[in-house]
């Protein structure tokens, strides 16, 4: 069984769409209501529920990671950059889990994995700050051996592998089938080192299942594909369709 964790930062997204500029307290409807979209995805079967508590506050802030952690039922994934200020709330709110990131102002979306080699003292200093307080801590790295063995011997006890290169080698069955390679020697090797192995980026209905034969994964993260899916079909069933394709 692949566990689901959904990213709804999308939802965020949204909201910040319109009510950038809206004071919580206004009197103004402010929607869509991310705490709501957390329980539709609870519904569909999400496993766990992420949220990524950027610096620049883009689209979840902390308010919302403080109502998820109080509302949800599934464990909370926070997904951060490993920065003091970030860290000290993460520090506060205890999530269940948090996946440490990469984070670049300029980005769209999380480009490339942490460099866990060249940050190995910050990293490492957060990961045991994080565990003694009781949260499972992740590294969301590129699919790489180095990076994995940087992983385990920072204490983490799960990576994530950034499947985002192989996604967006779709259309090139020579390149894909290289990511591919890649990505089951990286999760083999994190296997044996006793880390969990999750993956995340770019996962969609398409290719989903091409990442599920790729080796032992415990969970996979994905937002943008079910977001989308959910425009046609509710958050409820979009989540409910990923998860049994994951599973089938
Ligand atoms: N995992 C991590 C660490 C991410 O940063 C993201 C994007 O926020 C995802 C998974 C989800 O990626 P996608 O939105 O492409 O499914």
């Amino acid at each position: 069984m692949i566990k689901l964790g959904v990213n709804i930062d999308h939802c965020a997204t949204l909201r910040q769409a319109r009510y950038r500029q809206t004071k919580a307290n206004s009197g103004v409807i402010i929607e869509p209501d991310i705490l709501q979209a957390a329980f539709f995805a609870e519904n569909g079967g999400a496993d766990s529920i992420t949220a990524h508590l950027r610096e620049d506050r883009r689209h979840m802030n902390d308010a919302d990671l403080a109502a998820l952690r109080k509302g949800i039922v599934v464990p909370l994934n926070m997904e951060m950059a490993c920065t003091p200020e970030i860290l000290k709330i993460a520090l506060r709110l205890k999530p269940d889990y948090i996946c440490m990131v990469p984070e670049n102002r300029a980005e769209v979306t999380t480009e490339g994995g942490l460099d866990v080699i060249a940050k190995f003292e910050d990293i490492s200093a957060a990961v045991d700050k994080l565990s003694k307080k009781g949260v499972v801590c992740s590294l969301f790295i590129d699919p790489c051996i180095e990076q994995v063995e940087a992983a385990a011997k920072s204490g983490a006890q799960s990576v994530e592998l950034h499947t985002g290169a192989f996604a967006n080698a779709w259309g090139n069955v020579r390149k894909k089938d290289a990511q591919k390679k890649r990505i089951a020697a990286a999760c083999a090797y994190a296997r044996s080192l006793g880390l969990t192995v999750n993956a995340g980026h770019g996962i969609n209905y398409l290719n989903a299942r091409e990442v599920v034969e790729l080796g032992d994964f415990n969970e996979f993260n994905i937002g943008h594909s079910i977001i989308c899916r959910a425009l046609a079909v509710g958050l409820s069933e979009a989540v409910a369709e990923m998860k049994e394709l994951i599973n089938s």
